[in-house]
């Protein structure tokens, strides 16, 4: 299983969101974006990949919303239609523990102190490692939306192993399909 969290800085945690105007609910379309490179492939779902989103935005901050390959139906690659989950999945009232909003979606309440406490991570970042000269890579990695990781986050992500895919900062969502075609290149033996 592979696992990619997002950190959604301004992200809304309302869902009365307009669907109309998605970048302005704190760029929910760069997250929704982000659920599409972790889950779709051009004719079906990665069943062994999912998304979390943190949503930091808003009095009800911090949700996490759980996209599970696995099992989630009915996703198809436009904003607008992961933007629907996440209204659903934040309509949902809920407390710690993982609620199911549709299938394949959850949400609970708590943010990346609670993700990182359940899995070991790498951080995603521009400056770190070349991950092609990287070894055995964990399950799980963290991304920023558009922006830096907070000093509260850098703490937290203290130790973790960082990784860089290349010299261009890429948008979160590209950074996900590049690691995917790193992974996906040495599962299958290419490199
Ligand atoms: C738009 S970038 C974040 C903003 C960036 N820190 C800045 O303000 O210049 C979105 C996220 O994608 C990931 N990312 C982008 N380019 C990357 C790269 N070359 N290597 C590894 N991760 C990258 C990182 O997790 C980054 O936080």
């Amino acid at each position: 299983m592979k696992r990619f969290v997002v950190v959604g800085h301004l992200a809304s945690t309302d869902p009365d969101f307009s669907l109309n105007d998605l970048p302005g609910a704190g760029r929910m379309d760069e997250l929704c974006r982000c659920v599409a490179a972790s889950l779709c492939l051009s004719h079906g779902m990665r069943r062994d990949a999912g998304c979390l989103l943190i949503l930091l935005g808003g009095p009800k901050a911090p949700k996490t919303i759980r996209f599970s390959g696995e099992s989630i139906r009915n996703l198809s690659p436009d904003e607008r239609n992961i933007a629907g989950l996440i209204k659903k999945a934040l309509a949902l009232p809920c407390g710690t523990v993982f609620r199911e909003s549709s299938p394949g979606v959850e949400v609970r309440r708590g943010g990346l102190a609670e993700v990182l406490a359940a899995c070991g991570c790498a951080v995603l970042d521009e400056g770190g490692n070349d991950i092609r000269r990287a070894g055995t890579l964990p399950e799980t990695f963290l991304l920023s939306d558009h922006r830096h990781f907070s000093e509260e986050e850098q703490e937290l992500m203290q130790g973790l192993p960082a990784y860089s895919l290349g010299p261009c900062v890429l948008h979160a969502d590209m950074a996900i399909t590049v690691l995917h075609n790193e992974l996906d290149r040495r599962e299958r033996g290419w490199i």
